[in-house]
């Protein structure tokens, strides 16, 4: 097991990374105060690992109020958010009951919410089982809920006391999944740790052939990145916008094309690649550099191809982005690979340029991924 540590004063925590973690109770016994938790987690988790963890947590005695969500991203909202304040009260739940996430990011951010709301805020707890919430979303405390008119626009910050990723849990990921989490690794690389990029390119068939040393690597350099992140820029007042890259017109693929339909992770893909053309447009990293990125995206088996909504939709979705400042919306664009800035000032030419060309044409000699049509969901 690996532990890293996520530098907040006294609301630091500690990530363990290992396998079989699920079974090893005892790491997060000491946050349950009076033998007792509420485990949130979905349909599809549920009969996967539920029993698992419950049965850990007995062998501590510590009981369950278990609260079993429909799955999906498009259930990531207010009425799903219900549900959990639903089972905590009729449970009679108290302030010293932890909520533990037991999923991927969809359930962790939920979850994290109802923690961060439930009597005022009661402890939280993430078992991210998917590999984006095991490398990204259980960590750094970003909670919360999508909007019909916007994704993740109600929310709070609110850190967990610990995290425990069990790389075993990744065994019965589907391979869309493992691929969506791995977008999210790349970002990594790109915006702060060109070594990793590196490592990266050499490694991304172990990482698609789950290897379990080059997988525990990659979730522990993510998370040793992002613990790094949060640490310096907890609420996003700078460095840590960052972590959006590809986010902005990723969360407008996501929102268009009606949540559930493209994973975050393809989002984010596709999407970084606009911003990397956008980059490139702006004068900073070259086509060679546009084209190392995306070769790296589709070795992953991600989209490189965003939809086409039409200009007009993505400026209507990216102008609800939470970056927007002043109403001007500003992007995260790579000034060179490994090094990421927020920008504001970007010239609407060119970002109808990256609009244009970017969404639903085939790149010549290169296989596209695309998925042409709209109005799912
Ligand atoms: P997800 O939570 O929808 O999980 C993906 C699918 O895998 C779901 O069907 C889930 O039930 C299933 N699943 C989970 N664990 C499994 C396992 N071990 N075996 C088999 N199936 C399993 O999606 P995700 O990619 O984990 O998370 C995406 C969400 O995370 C988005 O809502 C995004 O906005 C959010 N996010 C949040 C942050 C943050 O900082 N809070 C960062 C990145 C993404
Ligand atoms: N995934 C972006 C963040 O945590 O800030």
């Amino acid at each position: 097991m690996q532990t890293l540590t996520v530098g907040l004063g006294d609301r630091s925590y500690p990530i363990h990374i290992g396998k079989g973690l699920l079974a090893h109770a005892e790491l997060i016994q000491m946050h349950v105060p009076r033998g007792r938790v509420a485990i949130v987690t979905n349909t599809t988790v549920a009969p996967l690992y539920l029993e698992k963890l419950k049965r850990a947590l007995q062998n501590v005695a510590i009981s369950s109020v278990n609260v079993i969500l429909p799955d999906g991203e498009e259930y990531k909202n207010s009425e799903t958010l219900n549900l959990i304040y639903d089972a905590l009260l009729k449970n009679r739940c108290e302030r010293t009951t932890p909520l533990i996430a037991l999923g991927g990011g969809v359930i962790g951010d939920m979850t994290g919410y109802a923690a961060a709301t439930y009597l005022r805020g009661v402890p939280f707890i993430q078992i991210p089982t998917t590999l984006l919430a095991q490398v990204d979303s259980s960590v750094g405390g970003k909670t919360g809920i999508n909007h019909p008119l916007g994704k993740n626009m109600i929310g709070a910050f609110y850190q967990p006391r610990v995290v425990l990723a069990d790389t075993d849990t990744l065994d019965t990921l589907p391979d869309n999944e493992l691929a969506a989490g791995i977008a999210e690794v790349i970002k990594y690389g790109l915006i702060r740790d060109l070594p990793f990029l590196e490592w990266l390119e050499k490694n991304m068939n172990k990482l698609l052939s789950r290897d379990t040393e080059a997988l525990q690597y990659a979730i522990a350099r993510s998370c040793q990145n992002k613990a790094e992140v949060v640490a310096a820029d907890e609420r996003e007042s700078g460095e840590r916008a960052l972590l959006n890259l590809g986010h902005t017109f990723g969360h407008a693929i996501e929102s268009g094309m009606g949540y559930g339909n493209w994973l975050h992770g393809e989002g984010v893909a596709a999407g970084t690649i606009m911003a990397s053309d956008l980059s490139q447009r702006m004068g900073w990293i070259s086509a060679q550099d546009v084209n190392r990125i995306r070769m790296l995206f589709e070795r992953a088996k991600l989209p490189v191809v965003a939809p086409d909504l039409g200009p007009d939709k993505y400026l209507e979705l990216m102008g609800l982005d939470k970056k927007v400042e002043g109403g001007k919306m500003r992007f995260v664009l790579l000034k060179k690979i490994g090094h990421a800035v927020v920008q504001a000032d970007v010239p609407m030419e060119l970002l109808k340029k990256t609009l244009q060309v970017c969404c639903a044409v085939t790149v010549p000699g290169l296989q596209s991924t695309q998925r042409p049509t709209l109005g799912g969901g």
